[in-house]
């Protein structure tokens, strides 16, 4: 057998990467072409078993992975029109993330790469989100500003090049998907928040309630607990409001908030364009006006299809395209990370 350590392969068009990702409620497996040409994308989502609870409960995530991880490899595989043999490396989220559920993925991801007798590629869950934007355009531009925002994390990434991350800005309390699972559960608008509320937002008038937009004035960090508390607090003052006004009004502060952020940071770093990453870079509103914000300051704007922005197998796959090019194969003795941070420059 070959020594997976120490012997790299050049990552080059024709490389294809089967990705893994099990760090939270989805099992998704992709097989990617050269980093970018998406050939299967299968996402599981375990939406409906934790729905119940309101929330990801660990224990049954990490069950279900176990239940339906080789069936979504195996249907990648077969949607890819691919055989086994012509898989080049196994790339597989190692945190942060659930350990249990971490550990699923990576023991099959180190099981698939031994059998196969072909290259593991750990790779880190949040600059995996960074790259969807490359799955759908290669060729972009450097200095770009990453706006990633999720269930876990809101920040604000300068990228200078591949794996050249600085972070420019954060939330300082709840990150924007939090606020927006939290706030719809408040309102009772159903699980998981963040679609729910860009659904019940339509009906809504996004002037109805002025919310504060803490922070918005200064700086690139956010914050967002003040504004669950403020929604909290006017919902229990007018039991009568409607819903879809609270829903548009809350999310209509959000989206001022990341984009007042998201153009001061690119201002700041002289950025060429802005991209968008995270499950709540499927926001309806947010897409829109960070897209006139660019149109407006003169800058690009890349927004990842919506299946891309949230949890997906590509975007790991072509994040560990771009690993192996850099750092070579990762260790068989690599193990799951659940607060794994963004590798920052130093
Ligand atoms: O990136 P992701 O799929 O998982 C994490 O890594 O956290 O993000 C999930 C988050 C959840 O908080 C969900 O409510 C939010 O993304 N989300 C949205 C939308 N779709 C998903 N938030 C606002 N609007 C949406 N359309
Ligand atoms: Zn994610």
């Amino acid at each position: 057998m070959r020594d997976l350590k120490r012997e790299p392969i050049v990552p080059g068009p024709d490389t294809l990467v089967l990705g893994i990702e099990t760090s939270c409620d989805e099992t998704a497996a992709a097989l990617v072409m050269g980093g970018a040409d998406v050939l299967s994308s299968v996402v599981s989502s375990q939406v409906d078993l934790h729905a119940d609870f309101g929330g990801v409960v660990p224990e049954i995530a990490s069950r279900a992975h176990l239940d339906v991880l080789n069936p979504v490899v195996a249907r990648a595989i077969v949607e890819a029109g691919v055989d086994e043999p012509r898989i080049d490396a196994i790339a597989c989220t190692v945190g942060p993330g659930l350990i249990g559920a971490l550990l699923v993925g990576v023991s099959a991801a180190k099981a698939f790469a031994l059998a196969w007798d072909v290259p593991f590629v750990a790779v880190n869950h949040m600059e995996a989100h960074l790259y969807a934007a490359f799955l759908e355009d290669p060729t972009l531009e450097f200095p770009l500003v990453v706006l990633l925002v999720s269930g876990g994390h809101t920040m604000l990434v300068e990228m200078r090049g591949h794996g050249d991350y600085t972070m420019l800005g954060q939330t300082i309390d709840d990150a924007a998907g939090e606020a927006f699972d939290k706030v719809a559960r408040y309102l009772d608008l159903g699980y998981p928040g963040g679609p729910a509320i860009d659904r019940a937002a339509l009906d809504g008038d996004p002037e109805a309630i002025r919310f504060p937009r803490a922070m918005i004035d200064v700086g690139l960090d956010v914050s967002f607990s003040g504004l669950k508390t403020s929604v909290i607090n006017h919902v229990r003052r007018h039991p009568d409001v409607s819903s879809a006004d609270v829903a548009a009004s809350f999310q209509a502060a959000v989206v001022d908030v990341l984009v007042t952020k998201a153009r001061r940071a690119a201002a700041q770093v002289g950025a060429t364009g802005i991209a968008l990453g995270g499950g709540v870079a499927a926001n309806s509103l947010l897409r829109e006006e960070l897209l006139g914000a660019c149109a407006t300051d003169g800058l690009q704007g890349f927004l990842p299809s919506r299946a891309m922005c949230t949890d997906n197998a590509a975007m790991i796959a072509a994040a560990g395209w771009y690993r192996l090019g850099s750092d070579g194969p990762s260790p068989l003795d690599t193990g799951a990370h659940p607060n794994l941070r963004l590798p920052l420059r130093a």
